[in-house]
């Protein structure tokens, strides 16, 4: 286990279950976000999602979800993403144990064409669920989005005494269309299932203030802690592989070299110095199929 600390930022290296056991206090935490490995077979820099069978694998969760129950304040949220195919079994251990606001659907459109045979996944669910629904933080006015009725048509509900114009805002609902990180955008890492800034930016400023500190168990590319920082919150961000951690340390400028080796953003293959001989094909983009299409057989 090693831990690299920077101001408010902290990130461990290590198992999420030992560094949860041994290294955050119960009661500590004021927002949780986890996105933890699927049990579907990616590859995260070698080590593999897969367990010996799904009974394995949701015991694992059970072991980690706990832990992270226990180290949410009384006031606190919980965030949880995970394969479609195991949410049923997490939602009902969830429910157990907490109150679940929302059923999250995140959708994303896709100009691949992975399901020739199948309705391809455009989405991912997240539960949203918290411990103590008298008293939790929800800062709706931190969210809005555009109202179509309202801002767009200008409809006027005719029904009121006096007839009012409909709101040109709202807080979301529960399906949230945001597109997934794809190679060409700035914040793209070289990471299988790096999630986008603006679906952490949303849980963040809805279920958090700044100063309130943010933890995320299998941090990845660290988005979470990203985002936190970005904001002005407090965060910890767990993560057992090594590689994805120089990505964490990069992206919250906790360092900008680790063990002699300069942490430089990915270069991207368009962006490489040009060399006159087309031959070398130094330009040649992967197309977005080839980057996702790992991602869409079974998630
Ligand atoms: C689904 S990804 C998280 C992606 C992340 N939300 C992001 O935006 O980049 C799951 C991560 O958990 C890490 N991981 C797997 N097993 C772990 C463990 N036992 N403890 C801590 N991290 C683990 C993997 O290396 C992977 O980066």
């Amino acid at each position: 286990m090693e831990i690299f600390i920077k101001n408010d930022h902290k990130i461990i290296m290590g198992d999420a279950i030992e560094v949860l056991k041994s290294h955050i206090p119960d009661k500590s935490v004021d927002l949780i976000f986890c996105d933890p490995p699927y049990n579907i077979g990616k590859n995260f820099n070698g080590r593999k999602d897969k367990w010996e069978s799904n009974e394995k694998y949701l015991e694992w969760c059970y072991t980690w979800i706990d832990l992270c129950i226990a180290k949410l304040k009384d006031t606190g949220s919980f965030y949880l993403m995970a394969a479609t195919q195991n949410m049923p079994y997490l939602d009902i251990y969830m429910r157990k144990h907490l109150t679940i606001l929302s059923r999250i659907v995140w959708y994303y459109d896709s100009s691949g064409v992975q399901a020739k045979r199948y309705f391809g996944s455009l989405y991912e669910p997240i539960l949203h669920c918290i411990k103590n629904p008298n008293d939790y933080t929800f800062n709706a006015n931190d969210i809005l989005v555009q109202a179509r009725t309202g801002a767009i048509r200008k409809l006027i509900d005719y029904r009121k005494p006096t007839p009012t114009a409909y709101n040109s805002t709202k807080v979301p609902g529960n399906v949230w269309s945001i597109n997934r990180v794809r190679y060409r955008m700035s914040e793209y890492e070289s990471h299988p299932t790096q999630k986008p800034v603006e679906l952490l930016k949303r849980i963040i400023l809805a279920s958090s203030n700044p100063g309130d500190l943010v933890l995320d168990a299998f941090a990845g590319t660290f988005t979470t802690c990203f985002v936190a920082q970005i904001y002005n919150r407090r965060s910890i961000g767990i993560e057992i592989e090594e590689d994805y951690v120089k990505i964490g340390l990069r992206r919250l400028a906790i360092a900008t070299e680790y063990k002699g080796e300069q942490l430089n953003q990915l270069v991207k293959t368009y962006d490489q110095s040009y060399t006159d001989d087309k031959n070398l094909k130094l330009f040649e983009v992967p197309d977005e199929t080839s980057i996702y299409s790992e991602n869409y057989k079974d998630s």
